[in-house]
């Protein structure tokens, strides 16, 4: 069984998504939110799942805050730290210590749109489209190696609200999708590239999920 710790900030559909995917061999043993208020804290805890709040507001600067994240962290031994909707940033002594088993999800097609407002800059910036990322991290910013990524339209009537809404949708699919597929050890990481141990079904010109 491989054991993970979800770090989230907000909603925590995607928390959802991972959870309600069932995902053999999977173990969420702990789910960690930097705001107490987080909806998805609500949903994890009616889930029977343990949950736990560490408020970066509590730490004088962002160093104290992350070792107090690790201490709480290692007392799972987990095999993977999941970020799904976290919005701190981590310091680069988080990101080495949990190196190569430290995934984030990010709302653009990596490496456009690193940091924040990503839909209302693929908007801005004229793109067709949009999409997510799912990716090692490292200490440098939404720049680790890329897992999967998933690709949607941009239509000309919408909005950052309507595009951020079909992005989540992929989002959902994708994140179960790369836990089983890093849980179930199905690629590794070679420099900045994720390698597939096996061949995926990819249409060569046009491509989607994964
Ligand atoms: C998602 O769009 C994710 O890509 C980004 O923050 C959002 C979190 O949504 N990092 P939720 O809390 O999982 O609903």
């Amino acid at each position: 069984m491989k054991k993970i710790v979800v770090l989230i900030s907000g909603r925590g559909s995607n928390l959802r998504a991972v959870v309600e995917a069932n995902i053999a061999d999977v173990e969420i043993v702990a789910v960690i939110s930097n705001r107490p208020d987080a909806q998805g804290l609500v949903w994890a805890q009616q889930q029977g799942l343990r949950t736990h709040i560490v408020e970066h507001q509590n730490y004088v600067n962002r160093c104290d805050f992350d070792v107090a994240l690790m201490q709480l962290i290692d007392r799972y031994q987990p095999d993977l730290v999941l970020l799904a909707g976290f919005m701190r940033i981590l310091s680069a002594e988080f990101c080495v210590h949990y190196a190569n088993r430290l995934v984030n999800i990010h709302p653009s097609l990596l490496p456009a749109f690193p940091g924040l407002h990503t839909h209302q800059r693929a908007l801005k910036s004229g793109c067709r489209v949009a999409g997510c990322t799912i990716h090692f991290v490292t200490p440098e910013l939404d720049c680790g190696p890329i897992i999967a990524q998933g690709v949607v339209p941009i239509l000309d009537e919408d909005t950052p609200e309507s595009l951020a809404q079909r992005v989540l949708s992929v989002e959902h699919q994708l994140l179960p999708q790369a836990v089983h597929d890093f849980v179930s050890g199905k690629f590794s990481i070679d420099g900045n590239r994720v390698i597939r141990h096996s061949k995926i079904a990819v249409d060569k010109n046009i491509c989607l999920l994964n």
